[in-house]
């Protein structure tokens, strides 16, 4: 009765076997290796919390912020980071809106955009946030591709042209969850070009923007000539700064598109606890997160090269917390996970879980609880080898 037909409409949850497992094991006081969670486990850096503690404890923080678009002096530290960062000079005031974090924004702007009958065309795997909120706004959600032969890139002239015509807007994710496949500037040149001929609009989701490794820089789509035109891009301190308690976030590009976003969120929230805004804003362009990148790329190298001896072959993400690991045949992603539960102690990921072109893969997070040095890690690879009777390299 207190209950919506549309919510009907959210996809079942596909880990339910894998949380059963997960719990079961627990209750059972197992020794529980979790790499499923995409979250890093290393608190934010001290000097942003000593910056929080400052504004908290200035009373203007505490009011509702009522500004237009999201607390000045955040936007304009967010264009002075942007302009520092992928050499894009952004209007504060007309082409950025804050956020309460990335997924906010991306779920935001499926509502400020699509009607009842429109067509968002999303990735398959995927972050699921645009597929869902499409189906909740009455859209239809249209999947295509990442081949895995192509480094997890689309070709979008491939995609349905029907669909196409339909469609108001593309979701795209480099850095990618769950792949870890980053994308060039030759894409995103490509994927405007596609965008201004099919007058649709690209979300780009650029969370994992700073969670690069080996000297890689991720690059921005606005990096391309005429894209504010036609694309709007989330951005997030979540996994910056070790952040994702704390919700923020911002979206820049096409002034019309901030401005729809705009509307529908001013509808819906009251934006971000000031303090959390101004921290931020001084965050991006002082504070330092290397040490935490440091143990990230530490763990990711135990665990690819550990997994690549072991018959596996996996290349090493250049950016994100995602090994993305092939399954071996016989194998789908939902019975390798619960072999690797079962008889490992080890949770991942079943690549289902973000689309049925997931199913051959498992997503192993390196943002792993309770891990120092990589030992966690080296243990986890150490089980794999010990207490699992499969050959990787079939
Ligand atoms: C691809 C992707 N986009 C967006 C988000 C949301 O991040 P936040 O809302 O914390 O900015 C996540 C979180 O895991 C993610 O994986």
């Amino acid at each position: 009765m207190y209950r919506a037909q549309r919510l009907s409409l959210i996809p079942p949850y596909l880990f339910g076997e894998i949380s059963r497992l997960k719990a079961q094991a627990l209750a059972e006081g197992r020794d529980l290796i979790d790499l499923g969670i995409g979250d890093p486990d290393q608190p934010t850096p001290a000097p942003i919390v000593e910056k929080m503690a400052e504004f908290i404890r200035d009373p203007s923080t505490h009011p509702y912020d009522e500004s237009p678009a999201g607390r000045v002096e955040f936007l304009e530290e967010a264009a002075t980071w942007f302009k520092a960062r992928f050499g894009v000079e952004v209007d504060p005031k007309t082409e950025m809106l804050q956020l309460i974090g990335s997924k906010e924004g991306l779920a935001h702007i499926v509502w400020a955009t699509i009607d009842p009958g429109d067509v968002a065309l999303v990735p398959d795997p995927a972050y699921t946030v645009v597929k869902v909120n499409t189906l909740l706004a009455g859209g239809t959600p249209h999947v295509f591709k990442l081949p895995a032969e192509n480094g997890f890139l689309p070709d979008l002239d491939k995609i349905d042209s029907e669909a196409v015509k339909k469609a108001k807007i593309i979701y795209l994710n480099y850095p990618n969850n769950p792949t870890g496949a980053v994308a060039t500037l030759d894409f995103f040149k490509k994927a405007v070009d596609w965008a201004t001929e099919t007058n649709t609009l690209i979300v780009h989701d650029c969370a994992y923007s700073e969670v690069c490794f080996d000297g890689y820089r991720a690059p921005s789509i606005l990096q391309v000539d005429g894209a504010k035109n036609v694309a709007i891009e989330m951005h997030s301190l979540s996994k910056t700064f070790n952040m994702t308690g704390w919700r923020i976030g911002f979206a820049v590009g096409n002034p019309e598109a901030i401005r729809s976003l705009n509307t529908m969120k001013s509808n819906v929230d009251s934006k971000a606890f000031p303090a959390v805004a101004l921290t931020a804003g001084w965050a991006l362009n002082h504070a330092d997160n290397s040490a935490s990148l440091e143990l990230i790329k530490r763990r990711r190298d135990i665990l690819v090269d550990g997994l690549n001896e072991l018959g596996w072959k996996i290349e090493k993400p250049k950016a994100t917390f995602y090994v993305w690991a092939p399954v071996p045949s016989g194998h789908t992603s939902v019975s390798l996970a619960k072999l690797l539960l079962e008889d490992a102690g080890v949770l991942a990921i079943p690549g289902l879980g973000y689309g049925p072109y997931g199913d051959n893969f498992v997503r192993m997070s390196l943002t792993v609880n309770g891990d120092k040095n990589g030992e966690r890690i080296r243990e986890a690879v150490n089980r794999i080898k010990t207490k699992l009777d499969i050959r990787w390299d079939q």
